[in-house]
């Protein structure tokens, strides 16, 4: 047995992985004609650049619908089990994210989807547990949107009856609140000993404590490096009274030119004059940041612009020192790595690599990719 478990955590500090290369616009809200489209064969020549250039992983959005708006932002999708086998199929080293709405898909389901595609990757193969937030996404299942603790409840379920497939060689019985299952029983099992790789993108309370029980990783949005500190504090501590090693990892989009003056240029032009800015608002509006009272009208146009960007990710932007010297305060702040998005990720992504990877490097983040 191989144990891939902790693939992500072995080898460079701080670690790469590209974010929502399976759908239309990725991560940038934006109407420019070079905006991503996730077509197979752009999402596999992705996945070998990556995978020649020493990133960690591919993160696929969970989406189900667009934003409408002018793009329909995100409303071409690749599922994300079968985009992540055919990732896997297709590449050597780089790990493959499945991201799944637990009140969606049948534990069981899953469980042997999850193992099929990590026999395709050799273990190379991880699981984002999403708990759901789209009231919308969940009508096309005909599913109403539980209240919101309430779904991380049936989250624990969900994968505690995962795990038991992926690890028990008796048939069980499982009799929960929300899944009630009769004489289960699963071959083969996974690769990766004890299970597949997990991570949790949560952003309550609920999500942070879910993450410290059960995953590997904690994929959280950044609102300000002081709640990012609070939050890994909040997750090394839990983490430790638990005798558990939990991660965090953020959403990020680059954009980097030779000069900052440039890339703010840049960023000017697909986040400010050409955001879509119908979808923009379904997701401002969506996440309950529109109507919140404590945001004053100058965090919530910030909030936009950021939405307009990266899907609210965390901004670097400018040239390739600038670029690596804020990475290298998210590291030093504690996080693993981030997921990361750019405009157009096959025609954007070398000059990332050429620039950014071999200063991080030097910086004593990284390490240079092995020739095979
Ligand atoms: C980095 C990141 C990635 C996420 N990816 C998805 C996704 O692919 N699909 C989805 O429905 N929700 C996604 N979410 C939403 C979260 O699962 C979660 O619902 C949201 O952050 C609100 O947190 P809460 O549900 O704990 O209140 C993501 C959130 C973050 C921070």
């Amino acid at each position: 047995m191989t144990d891939t478990s902790n693939a992500v955590t072995s080898g460079n500090k701080f670690k790469i992985g590209l974010f929502a290369a399976n759908c239309s616009g990725g991560i940038a809200c934006t109407t420019v004609p070079e905006r991503w489209q996730p077509t197979w064969e752009n999402n596999v020549t992705l996945a070998r650049m990556a995978d020649e250039a020493g990133l960690e992983f591919m993160l696929p959005l969970g989406r189900w619908a667009g934003y409408g708006g002018e793009t329909d932002h995100n409303g071409t999708s690749f599922e994300t089990i079968i985009w992540a086998a055919g990732i896997l199929g297709a590449t050597k080293r780089i790990i493959a994210f499945s991201t799944l709405h637990v009140g969606l898909i049948n534990p069981i389901f899953a469980a042997k989807q999850i193992v099929t595609a990590e026999h395709i990757g050799g273990g190379r193969f991880g699981l984002n547990i999403v708990c759901g937030w789209n009231a919308d996404e969940f009508g096309m299942f005909g599913i109403e949107l539980g209240e919101h603790d309430r779904r991380y409840e049936q989250g624990e379920e969900w994968l505690e009856i995962c795990t038991r497939v992926w690890t028990e060689t008796e048939p069980f019985d499982y009799d929960g609140e929300f899944f009630h299952l009769k004489n289960v029983r699963a071959e083969p099992k996974p690769i990766s000993t004890p299970r597949p790789l997990i991570m949790n993108a949560g952003g309550s309370a609920a999500g942070l404590d879910f993450a410290v029980k059960n995953a590997d990783f904690l994929f959280r949005n950044i609102s300000t490096m002081e709640n990012a500190k609070a939050d890994i504090a909040k997750v090394a501590a839990g983490a430790k009274a638990l005798d558990r090693n939990v991660g965090i990892f953020t959403n990020a989009y680059v954009v980097c030119r030779p000069t900052t003056k440039e890339a703010e240029e840049y960023h000017h032009y697909y986040a400010v004059e050409n955001a879509d800015e119908d979808a923009v608002d379904r997701i401002f509006t969506g996440r309950g940041i529109k109507d919140n009272p404590d945001l004053s009208d100058d965090v919530k146009a910030q909030m936009k612009i950021r939405i307009a960007a990266g899907n609210s990710a965390f901004p670097l932007v400018g040239d390739p020192d600038t670029v690596v010297q804020k990475m290298t305060a998210l590291s030093e702040m504690g996080l693993a790595g981030i997921a990361m998005g750019l405009v157009h990720y096959v025609e954007h992504f070398p000059y990332f690599r050429d620039e950014i990877l071999p200063r991080l490097v030097r910086a004593g983040l990284r390490e240079e990719v092995p020739n095979d």
